[in-house]
């Protein structure tokens, strides 16, 4: 068995808007953590990247905490080199605000305008100089047009694989611990899981390391 090493990435990121707030999303990290759990159980490397979550990260891995997706950035492209898988879980907040403010804001208005700027796109980023030997998988998070809108992703992000997943049924997803995927691959496969988190981990393991053979 040859040895690999995984990079991947899971949890959300928070954006801070003033010392009391920030921008973030519903994402528990579950999945991401999973997913490195299945890695570390067959004796690869895992290098976890993660934004704040309530999960204790497996001792295994090399874990690093980010907060914003700039962080997030920065450690993932820090150790791209070194990793022949890279899972994208996180869900990276798109926008951040375009100022931090140094106070608390105060409510003395009826209304609030708040100007967001975009984040990078990390996977794009990655999609755009991995190597040969590097397989890149992102996961997409979709509410309508599943299928649609993850092919679109694969494409336009330059994965080997989109993991596609319906966020808009509560029971499923989000702070679930059971889901329901779609893997697609840039070779036109399409592979249907479903599961608890830790079952779809373990396949989406196996596949792609399955697939470098
Ligand atoms: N992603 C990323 N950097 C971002 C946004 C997303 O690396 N700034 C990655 C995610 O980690 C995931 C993939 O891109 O692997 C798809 O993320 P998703 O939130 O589903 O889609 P977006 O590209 O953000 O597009 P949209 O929000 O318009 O659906």
């Amino acid at each position: 068995m040859k040895h690999l090493t995984f990079l991947i990435t899971a949890g959300p990121t928070q954006e801070p808007l003033d010392p009391v707030r920030f921008l973030s999303n519903y994402s528990s990290g579950k999945m991401g953590y999973a997913l490195a759990n299945a890695a570390l159980k067959k004796k690869y490397s895992v290098i976890l990247i993660h934004g704040p979550t309530a999960l204790t990260p497996p001792p295994q891995a090399k874990t690093i905490e980010v907060q914003t997706a700039l962080e997030m950035r920065r450690q993932v492209q820090k150790y791209f080199s070194e990793a022949d898988i890279i899972i994208k879980v996180a869900a990276v907040a798109d926008y951040r605000p375009h100022k931090i403010f140094r106070q608390k804001i105060k409510k003395n208005t009826n209304t609030l305008t708040l100007t967001l700027i975009k984040n990078p796109d990390i996977l794009f980023e990655l999609g755009k100089k991995k190597k040969r030997h590097q397989t890149l998988v992102g996961f997409a998070a979709e509410t309508t047009h599943i299928l649609k809108h993850a092919r679109k992703k694969l494409r336009q992000k330059n994965c080997d694989w989109i993991v596609a997943n319906d966020v808009s049924n509560k029971a499923l997803g989000f702070g679930s611990d059971q889901n329901k995927v779609i893997m697609l691959s840039s070779q036109n496969d399409a592979i249907y899981l479903d599961g608890t988190k830790k079952k779809i981990a373990k396949k989406i393991i196996d596949i792609l390391v399955k697939e470098r053979r």
